[in-house]
């Protein structure tokens, strides 16, 4: 086994500065976002979703983000799950991309809100059918005693929408996070990086800032 306190990469790519930052975190967002995507990026809108138990004990997964605007960054799930639980009680949560092949990391934090059914209704519409029949065939986090049991879920219910639609579940949606932290990180030489963090301020938008490292 390799000693894994040897591992360590030097990032030398690029620099970050509050000069060339733009001043929409939501358009710094975009422009970092597209050069990952131009970068090929494996799976560019994964991002770690943290959210917070009602005994704050937090938990972390890795879910895809399916759009992002100044109205916030949003991705989908089963509102039955640990996570849409999590978020019913507390709705504070923060996602996390790491786009390696950039040497970069953004953080954003904020409130979570569930999207609108109209919303949900018209991404689950486009969604492969065996997409959507997994949403109904998997009460996402529930212990099950095996396999066995998805598969059979899987197979009634192809039959039951071989000759329809399937309809959105209730307990399947979007969530919206409202951001009011953004911190863009580009990895630099000796540890030195930049972190670049864009907080929002009471009734004057978003104030900018450099963190140590
Ligand atoms: C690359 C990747 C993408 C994923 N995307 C989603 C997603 O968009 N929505 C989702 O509910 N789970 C997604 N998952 C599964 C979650 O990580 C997690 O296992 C699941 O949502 C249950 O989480 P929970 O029990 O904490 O609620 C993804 C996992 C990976 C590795």
């Amino acid at each position: 086994m390799i000693n894994i306190q040897t591992l360590r990469k030097e990032y030398t790519k690029e620099a970050l500065d509050i000069s060339i930052v733009h001043c929409s975190p939501i358009i710094q967002f975009k422009l970092w976002f597209e050069e990952a995507l131009n970068a090929e990026v494996n799976e560019t809108n994964a991002m770690v979703l943290s959210t917070i138990s009602s005994e704050n004990k937090p938990s972390a997964r890795v879910v895809l983000l399916k759009g992002f605007d100044e109205a916030g960054f949003s991705f989908y799930t089963n509102y039955e799950s640990k996570k849409g639980k999590e978020l019913a009680q507390n709705p504070h949560a923060c996602l996390t991309f790491f786009w390696p092949e950039l040497e970069r990391q953004v953080r954003i934090e904020g409130v979570i809100a569930k999207v609108s059914k109209k919303e949900s209704d018209d991404y689950f519409a486009v969604r492969p059918k065996g997409s959507q029949i997994g949403a109904w065939a998997s009460p996402q986090s529930a212990v099950i005693a095996s396999r066995d049991i998805l598969v059979q879920n899987q197979e009634a219910l192809e039959n039951k929408y071989a000759h329809k639609e399937v309809e959105r579940p209730e307990h399947w949606g979007g969530y919206v996070l409202k951001p009011d932290l953004i911190e863009f990180w580009q990895g630099r030489h000796s540890r030195l990086h930049d972190r670049i963090c864009y907080a929002l301020q009471e009734n004057s938008g978003w104030k900018i800032e450099r963190l140590a490292p």
